[in-house]
């Protein structure tokens, strides 16, 4: 990871006022209060390129709203006194069921970018997954993580393969990185129509990772991706072609991320190679009024029960609160994504900010009551 100083931590930010410098990032008390933090302090920019989705912004709404209709069925007399919230991810022994899901551009929400977030999750042993339009290299992103620290590399299949191979021989040679999580809900880029509360619509708008920010968020430094696609994503990848081409290029277990239905979690489950899958409609951003992943984990359970055995199911798309974390795993998920609080957290407080952002989310109680239950035979919700 790229050498961060204290100074960085807590960054004095130029559009930032008196008042929120006072404000340290323990009094934040909830992932909202972030997203409000973080809107005063990043560029329009930085802003709109976390907050859009698509079209009516349909799918971005009920990714939230899905958490708040589930209601809990609490267990009680169960000693959670002593907690572990650890559990495996393909294997990997990580720290919380809770990852950060690859997130481009970073560093439009602060200078320290990916690596901040990286050792944010360091400090929880939470999985980064590093996004292929990440601002840093993966082998910044890597280069000062704790040694047991565990990272994904999400991969977008570029139209020339050659490209995509290049950077697998890359990834090939960092040890941190322990699987590709291979994206494949956006075969064509998402609709962005942005231009709320009051904003101008930023002319990049539709595509997800601006190369030229109007605002760069340290003076001087020209933020764009580190690994930029030459011949674009691919539109053409298919089933069997492409996890026989990608198991080819790399023997890491592969994690499919953005399956919207069970019929898709089935055909998952048929590859050896792939060990996990991301229920995921890509925050909304992709195509409006795809299905939260909630709904996706649901349609499993019934249709398919035999995925979650064959596979870590995992979903992102909505996790605010630990409640919609329980949620999530009493409903069979492995750990659970979040992908705007990572970037709210950097805008909001830096390193800090993450930090408090992994910790908003972790619920202790009713995560070991959770897990007390499932280990016990009951579902409490
Ligand atoms: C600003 C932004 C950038 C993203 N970049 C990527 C990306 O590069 N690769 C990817 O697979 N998903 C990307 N996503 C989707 C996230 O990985 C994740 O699926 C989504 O943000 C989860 O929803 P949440 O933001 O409500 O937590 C991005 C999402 C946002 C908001």
């Amino acid at each position: 990871m790229t050498k961060i100083s204290n100074t960085d931590k807590h960054p004095t930010r130029a559009n930032k006022s008196q008042n929120e410098d006072v404000l340290s990032m323990e009094s934040l008390k909830s992932l909202d209060e972030f997203e409000s933090l973080a809107t005063k302090q990043i560029s329009k920019k930085a802003w709109s390129f976390n907050y859009a989705a698509a079209g009516d912004l349909i799918s971005k709404r009920l990714d939230q709203e899905v958490y708040r209709s589930i209601l809990l069925r609490p267990r009680i007399l169960v000693n959670v006194k002593e907690c572990d919230l650890s559990t495996t991810i393909v294997g990997q022994r990580v720290g919380l069921p809770i990852f950060v899901s690859p997130m481009a551009m970073a560093r439009l929400a602060h200078p320290t970018g990916e690596a901040g977030i990286s050792a944010a999750c360091g400090v929880f042993g939470a999985m980064h997954i590093i996004s292929n339009n990440a601002s840093m290299t993966p082998e910044e992103i890597v280069a000062g993580a704790a040694p047991e620290q565990v990272f994904g590399f999400q991969l977008y299949v570029q139209t020339d393969r050659t490209e995509s191979e290049a950077v697998l021989a890359r990834i090939n040679k960092l040890s941190a990185i322990k699987c590709i999580v291979l994206t494949v809900d956006e075969p064509v880029q998402g609709k962005h129509e942005l231009g709320p509360r009051g904003f101008e619509p930023y002319d990049d708008a539709q595509t997800e990772v601006p190369t030229q920010p109007e605002e760069p968020s340290q003076p001087g430094t020209d933020i764009k991706v580190a690994i930029p696609s030459v011949s674009g994503p691919a539109s053409d990848a298919e089933w069997e072609i492409t996890l026989q081409w990608l198991a080819k290029h790399s023997s890491l277990p592969i994690i499919i991320k953005g399956i919207q239905t069970y019929e898709d979690a089935e055909i998952a489950a048929t590859y050896a190679h792939v060990k996990g899958i991301i229920l995921s409609n890509h925050g909304g951003r992709v195509l409006d009024t795809a299905p939260p992943a909630i709904h996706t984990l649901l349609e499993i359970r019934k249709y398919s029960p035999e995925v979650l055995e064959k596979l870590d199911v995992m979903v992102d798309g909505g996790i605010r609160r630990g409640t919609d974390v329980v949620k999530a795993l009493c409903l069979g998920a492995r750990a659970v994504g979040i992908g705007r609080p990572a970037f709210w957290g950097l805008g909001a407080g830096g390193i800090a900010g993450v930090e408090r952002t992994l910790q908003r989310n972790e619920n202790l109680h009713e995560l070991v009551r959770c897990a007390e239950s499932r280990r016990s035979g009951n579902t409490p919700c």
